[in-house]
């Protein structure tokens, strides 16, 4: 594999979920750049510099699959922990990221709270970032940023010792002096401040490192909904299986689970309404899922700065392409779908059809399969699905294994109370 650093995998992840997220667009960006301006005037080291921009740039990813994105945007958040929580959990097992976990665990705490707490348990970043968080969140986008300076900095100061560190707001009282400070929070891009960060602290990923990052990304799709929580670990873990079956080497395995994590990362930018409807779809509402292939594309993209990318990304875009022309976003035909795209989308659909979705029951693998040989393989690939065919009881045991797995991490946050899409 190239080299490939933690701020090469950061930094397209912060540009995803600002860009795609219809609520929270830039909120990441800017709070980063605050955060980071306000810890500069405090001198923070190097290494805990680096650990704040990336919390603070991906800060709110716990509230992506949870129902409670329109609260962040309110000046007091009356109960934060759910999304810190989620956070949390998703990037703890990420082992690079576990410092970044726990500081994103506490980026709502109140300085009053935190000071009950056991020392070492809240990081000091955890306090730049609520401010700084919170000084966004009071910015009117409506009316130019320097008009509003005195009133934002009153309303941060009223909360001095109480929701807000007082060295946090002191040094935000001195940067906030200068109107830099704000005309960067509009205007300073992820690229140019991670630019300004002494890279000596970045470190280089192993491919397994790639691989549980990924595994951490999929379930802000997964666990949106209760039908879906399984669903690209089960893709990932298919279309493993299938490039053995296929004979594809074993890093070319490892990048087809990759691509089978993030095949759907694109529904960052869906309405999650949409994927948990009971009625059939309208033709608009269909149109608009069917962008999620394309947003996908242009997320991974980002990554491919790493030419060890390449063939994730193409995979995962093509996922829903068919050899007639009839697929989505390219209508490519048959020469140029790759047989990992077609690996890809074969566990998509036979993960699809053997989870339970809101108008249907989960099909038996029988079931699923007649319709896959008759009904869908032609647009994909018959004699692939020849091969998958003879695989038919080691495929059903795959995916209940993964789907028990998935589903005990799932139960898991409900029981935390983290995900307000689980069943009533
Ligand atoms: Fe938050
Ligand atoms: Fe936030
Ligand atoms: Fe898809």
């Amino acid at each position: 594999m190239d080299r490939m650093s933690l701020r090469e995998l950061a930094v397209p992840i912060i540009k995803a979920i600002d860009s795609f997220n219809y609520l929270l667009k830039s909120h990441h960006r800017r709070t980063a750049v605050a955060a980071y301006h306000i810890a500069n005037k405090m001198g923070l080291g190097n290494e805990d510099m680096f650990e704040l921009v990336v919390a603070a740039g991906i800060h709110d990813i716990g509230a992506l699959s949870i129902q409670e994105r329109d609260m962040l945007v309110q000046v007091d958040v009356a109960n934060p922990a759910p999304h810190c929580t989620m956070g949390h959990r998703m990037l703890a097992s990420f082992y690079p990221f576990k410092n970044i976990a726990q500081i994103i665990k506490h980026h709502h705490i109140s300085y009053q709270d935190s000071m009950h707490m056991n020392a070492g348990e809240v990081l000091f970043q955890s306090h730049i970032i609520h401010l700084a968080d919170r000084v966004d969140v009071l910015i009117n986008p409506d009316s130019f940023i320097l008009n509003q300076k005195k009133q934002v900095v009153e309303t941060i100061n009223a909360k001095t010792g109480m929701t807000f560190h007082p060295k946090v707001v002191e040094a935000f009282n001195e940067v906030s002096k200068a109107d830099i400070f704000w005309i960067e929070i509009n205007n300073l891009d992820i690229d140019q401040l991670f630019r300004r960060l002494d890279v000596s602290v970045d470190f280089e990923l192993t491919i397994d490192n790639i691989i549980d990052f990924a595994l951490t990304l999929s379930r802000i799709i997964d666990f949106r909904s209760r039908f879906t929580a399984s669903h690209s670990y089960t893709v990932a873990h298919l279309s493993s299986l299938f490039g053995e079956y296929f004979g594809f080497s074993e890093e070319k395995c490892k990048k087809l689970l990759v691509s089978g994590y993030l095949h759907d990362i694109g529904k960052i930018g869906i309405d999650p309404g949409l994927i948990e409807k009971k009625e059939p779809l309208s033709n608009e509402e269909y149109n608009l899922i069917k962008l999620h292939a394309y947003y996908t594309g242009q997320i991974l993209k980002e990554l491919s700065l790493s030419p060890w990318f390449g063939e994730i990304v193409e995979w995962a875009e093509k996922h829903h392409e068919k050899i007639d022309g009839m697929g989505y976003p390219y209508a490519l035909k048959e020469l140029d779908i790759d047989n990992g795209s077609k690996i890809i989308a074969f566990s998509d659909v036979i993960s699809a059809l053997l989870e339970e979705r809101p108008y249907r029951k989960a099909m038996p693998i029988d079931v699923a399969f007649n319709i896959i040989r008759e009904k869908i393989a032609p647009s994909i690939s018959c004699s692939m699905f020849q091969v998958i065919e003879l695989h038919k009881k080691e495929i059903n045991n795959l995916v209940k294994k993964c789907h028990n797995h998935t589903f005990e991490e799932y139960r898991l946050d409900n029981e935390l109370g983290t995900n307000l899409w689980a069943p009533s």
